[in-house]
C-alpha cells in the first residue's frame, strides 16, 4: 500500500479532531447552568431605548417542562449571549425585540415559518404592522406547551381575543371585534364551560383556528380562507358530518343579530323580548284582577249575613 493512500485518512482524522477540539468549548458553554445561575435571579430586567422593561427572570422548572427543555439548550436559541456581558441589544420596541427573536423558529420550525409568512398575519407583519401576532405571541418559547393539550385548545379563543376582542386595534383594519359574539354562541359557551368545568378535557365545539386554521389564517374574503362562502361548508362537516347545503347559514357567524345581519335571529329575539314581559305583565294582571274579585265577593257575602 503506497503512502499517498493513508494521506486523505490522516487528513480525515486531522480534520475530526480539530472539530471536536473546536465544538468541545462551546459544548461546555452551551451548559444551562452557566445562563441559570444569572438568569434565575429575581428582579433582573432589560430595559429597552422604547423605555420598556422586560424581565430577564426564567424559570427552570417551566422550561424544563416544556416542549424545547427537553430538546435544547438556552445556547441553541441565544448563541450570541454566551459571551458575558452580552452584546447589546439592537431592537428600539418590545415588539421589534420578539419579531427578530423570533427568527430563530425558521431553523427548526420551517414548515410553520412558511404557513405563518402566507397568512393575513404574516402579510401584515410583512407590511411592517405592529398590531400582528409573531410566534412567540402564541408560543412562549421558554415554556412551549404542545399544541394538543386541553389547556391550549381551551385557552386558544382568549388568545385570539387580545386582539380580536379589542375595538380600537380591530377598527384600524376594518374588522369587527368578533370575539364577544363567538363567546355568546353555541361554540363558544361550550368552550368556556370546558375551560372552566373540565380544564383536562379539550372542547369539542369549534375554537377559532377550527374555522379559520392556525398558521395560514386568511381573509374571509380570500377563496382560499376555509370560512369564504364556497369553502364554509366543509368546514363546518369536519365536525358535523350530515350538514346539510343550508346549515352554514343556520350559524349567526360573528354577527350581533340585527336588522340587517341575521334578520330572522333578531326578530325571533325582538318577539320574545315583547312577548315574554307582556305575558308576565298580563298574568300579574289577571292575579289582580282575581284578587279583587274574590275580596268583594267576601265582602258582599258578609253584608248579606
Ligand atoms: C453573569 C450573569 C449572566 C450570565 C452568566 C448570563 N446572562 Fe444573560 N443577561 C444577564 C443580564 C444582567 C441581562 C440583562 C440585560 C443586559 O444587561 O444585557 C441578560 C440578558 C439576557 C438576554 C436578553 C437580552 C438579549 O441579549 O437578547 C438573553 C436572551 C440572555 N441574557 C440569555 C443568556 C444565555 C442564553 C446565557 C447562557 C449562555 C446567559 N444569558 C448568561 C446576565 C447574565
Ligand atoms: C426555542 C428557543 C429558545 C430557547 C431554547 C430559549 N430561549 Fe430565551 N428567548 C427565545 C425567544 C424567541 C425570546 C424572545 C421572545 C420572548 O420574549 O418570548 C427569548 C427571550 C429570552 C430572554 C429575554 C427576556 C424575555 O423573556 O423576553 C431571556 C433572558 C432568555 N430568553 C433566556 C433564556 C434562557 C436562560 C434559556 C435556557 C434556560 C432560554 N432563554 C432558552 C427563545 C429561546
Ligand atoms: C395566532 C397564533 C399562532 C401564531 C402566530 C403561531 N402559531 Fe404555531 N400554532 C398555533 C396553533 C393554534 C397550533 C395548533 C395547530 C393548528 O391549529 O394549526 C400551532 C402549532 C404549532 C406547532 C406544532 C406543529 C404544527 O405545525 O402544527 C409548531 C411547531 C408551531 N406552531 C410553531 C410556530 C412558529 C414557528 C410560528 C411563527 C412562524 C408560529 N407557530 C406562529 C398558533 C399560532
Ligand atoms: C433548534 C431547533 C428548534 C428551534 C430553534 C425552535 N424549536 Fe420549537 N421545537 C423543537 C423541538 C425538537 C421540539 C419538540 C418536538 C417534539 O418532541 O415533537 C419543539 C417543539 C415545539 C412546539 C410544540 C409542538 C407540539 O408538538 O405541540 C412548539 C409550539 C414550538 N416548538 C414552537 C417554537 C417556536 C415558536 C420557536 C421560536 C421561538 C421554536 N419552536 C424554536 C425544536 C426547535
Ligand atoms: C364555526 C366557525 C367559526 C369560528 C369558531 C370562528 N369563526 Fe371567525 N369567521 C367565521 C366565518 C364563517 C366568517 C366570515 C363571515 C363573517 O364575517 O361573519 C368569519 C369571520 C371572521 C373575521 C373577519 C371579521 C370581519 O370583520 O370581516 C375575523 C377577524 C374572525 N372571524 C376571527 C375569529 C376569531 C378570533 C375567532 C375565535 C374567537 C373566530 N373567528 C371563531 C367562522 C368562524
Ligand atoms: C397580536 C394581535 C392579534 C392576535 C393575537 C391575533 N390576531 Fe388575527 N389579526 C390581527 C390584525 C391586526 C389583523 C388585520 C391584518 C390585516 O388586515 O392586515 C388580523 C386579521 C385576522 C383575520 C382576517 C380577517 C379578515 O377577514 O380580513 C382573521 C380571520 C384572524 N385575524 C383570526 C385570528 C385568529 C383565529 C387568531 C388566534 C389564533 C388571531 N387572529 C390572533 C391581530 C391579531
Ligand atoms: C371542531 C368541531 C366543530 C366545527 C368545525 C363546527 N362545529 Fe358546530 N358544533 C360543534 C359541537 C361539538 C357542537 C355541540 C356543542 C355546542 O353546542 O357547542 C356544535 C353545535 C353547533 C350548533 C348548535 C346546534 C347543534 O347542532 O347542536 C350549530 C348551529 C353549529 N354548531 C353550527 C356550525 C357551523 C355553521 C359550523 C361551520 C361554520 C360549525 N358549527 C363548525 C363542533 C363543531
Amino acid at each position: 500500500m503506497s503512502s499517498v493512500r493513508w494521506v486523505p485518512i490522516v487528513l480525515g482524522v486531522l480534520i475530526a479532531g480539530a472539530a471536536l477540539v473546536a465544538f468541545a468549548v462551546p459544548a461546555a458553554a452551551q451548559d444551562n447552568e452557566t445562563c441559570l445561575t444569572c438568569h434565575t435571579a429575581p428582579g433582573m430586567v432589560l430595559t429597552l431605548p422604547s423605555t420598556e422593561v422586560v424581565s430577564v427572570t426564567v424559570d427552570p422548572q417551566r422550561f424544563g417542562a416544556s416542549a424545547h427543555g427537553q430538546a435544547l439548550t438556552c445556547a441553541t436559541c441565544h448563541p450570541k449571549n454566551v459571551d458575558v456581558p452580552h452584546p447589546k441589544v439592537t431592537a428600539k420596541t418590545l415588539k421589534e425585540y420578539q419579531r427578530i427573536a423570533a427568527g430563530v423558529c425558521a431553523s427548526c420550525h420551517g414548515d410553520a415559518v412558511d404557513a405563518f409568512a402566507g397568512s393575513v398575519h404574516g402579510r401584515a407583519q410583512r407590511m411592517g404592522f405592529a398590531d400582528v401576532p409573531t410566534c412567540v405571541t402564541c408560543h412562549n418559547p421558554h415554556d412551549a406547551s404542545r399544541v394538543k393539550t386541553a389547556t391550549f385548545r381551551n385557552n386558544l379563543p382568549q388568545l385570539c381575543g387580545t386582539c380580536h376582542a379589542d375595538p380600537v386595534i380591530m377598527q384600524k383594519y376594518g374588522l369587527r371585534p368578533v370575539y364577544q359574539t363567538y363567546i355568546n354562541e353555541f361554540h363558544g359557551i361550550t368552550t368556556t364551560l370546558y375551560k372552566l368545568t373540565k380544564p383536562r378535557d379539550p372542547t369539542p365545539a369549534a375554537i377559532c383556528t377550527d374555522c379559520h386554521g392556525g398558521h395560514d389564517i386568511r381573509a374571509a374574503s380570500d377563496p382560499a380562507s376555509r370560512v369564504h362562502p364556497a369553502n364554509v361548508l366543509a368546514t363546518c362537516r369536519n365536525c358535523h358530518a350530515d350538514a346539510g347545503r343550508f346549515f352554514a347559514t343556520a350559524w349567526t357567524e360573528h354577527k350581533t343579530p340585527g336588522p340587517q345581519a341575521a334578520p330572522l335571529v333578531w326578530y325571533v329575539q325582538l318577539f320574545y323580548a315583547f312577548l315574554i314581559p307582556t305575558t308576565v305583565a298580563f298574568l300579574g294582571l289577571l292575579t289582580v284582577l282575581d284578587l279583587g274579585r274574590w275580596a268583594t265577593d267576601q265582602i258582599r257575602r258578609a253584608g248579606k249575613s
